[in-house]
């Protein structure tokens, strides 16, 4: 599709000057083919971590506290952070001290994650395939990329995989509020301000358009939970952040 164009008008010094913010429309479709979400990805990975911090109003920083609480890596552990992006949710993990290896498929995302990041390790790999030996780490952790992987399923045996027996995983995703009055709230906004938000500062707004429709066709807490212990996830167990909008799942891999 032809790129299109924002016109804004800022005032610098006293003076108005037409600038051009380019846009695109790279956006996947529920059917999640890797190499669409890969380039919706790439299209945004300018802007992602500022979008997040904007349309989670900051919350996005406790969750990933509480991501790292549930894994809690001890120093010099081997942690894989699936589906890293530009690395944002691997960070609290290299400060406490573990080895933690950022893998994602978007290069537009690695490539902006180096930039900032350039202390991580980063590899690019697809949650399908990974690109690691049989129980190469202590523990897993996907914050906000399992919606977005073509087969929830095989992604969760191929962590199952690469975890060592014992080892844990720990899932931070969009999930669904359980208070009815406030489900009922939020996927009536939902839909309404997220693409708002995304049409005034994303180069790729229709990017947050698939992230309503993904947030509001994934499984809900119980469904995922289900899904883990179905793939061979042991004591799998869920929590709620901010109502459910966002939960959190662990389980470990069988002894
Ligand atoms: C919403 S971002 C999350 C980034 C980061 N974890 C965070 O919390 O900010 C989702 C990421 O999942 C990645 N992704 C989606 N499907 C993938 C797959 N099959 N293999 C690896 N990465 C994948 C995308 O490229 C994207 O960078």
């Amino acid at each position: 599709m032809a790129p299109r164009f924002w016109a804004a008008t800022p005032v610098v010094s006293g003076r108005c000057h037409a600038v051009r913010v380019q846009t695109t429309n790279h956006r996947a479709t529920l059917a999640k083919r890797r190499a669409d979400v890969a380039g919706m990805f790439d299209h945004l990975a300018t802007r992602y971590d500022l979008i997040n911090d904007v349309a989670s109003l900051g919350m996005d920083r406790s969750w990933r506290r509480s991501v790292l609480q549930a894994v809690a890596p001890k120093p010099g552990e081997f942690v894989l952070d699936l589906a890293a992006g530009t690395g944002t949710s691997s960070i609290p993990f290299a400060e406490a001290g573990a080895n933690v290896v950022s893998v994602d498929m978007s290069l537009g995302m690695l490539f902006e994650g180096l930039k900032r990041n350039p202390e991580l390790s980063f590899v690019a790999g697809d949650a399908l395939a990974l690109p690691f030996a049989d129980e190469a780490f202590d523990a897993a952790t996907v914050s906000f990329g399992m919606r977005n992987v073509q087969d929830t399923e095989a992604a969760l045996t191929e962590l199952l995989r690469v975890v060592k027996p014992g080892g844990r995983l720990v899932i931070c995703e969009f999930s669904a509020p359980t208070w009815p009055p406030w489900r009922r709230v939020y996927t009536t906004y939902l839909p309404i301000v997220v693409p708002g938000v995304a049409k005034l500062v994303s180069p790729n707004p229709a990017a947050y358009d698939y992230l309503v429709e993904s947030i509001i066709s994934w499984p809900d807490q119980k469904a995922l939970a289900r899904l883990m212990s179905d793939c061979g996830w042991a004591a799998v167990e869920h929590r709620n952040l901010v109502g459910g909008i966002v939960a959190l799942h662990r389980g470990r891999r069988p002894l």
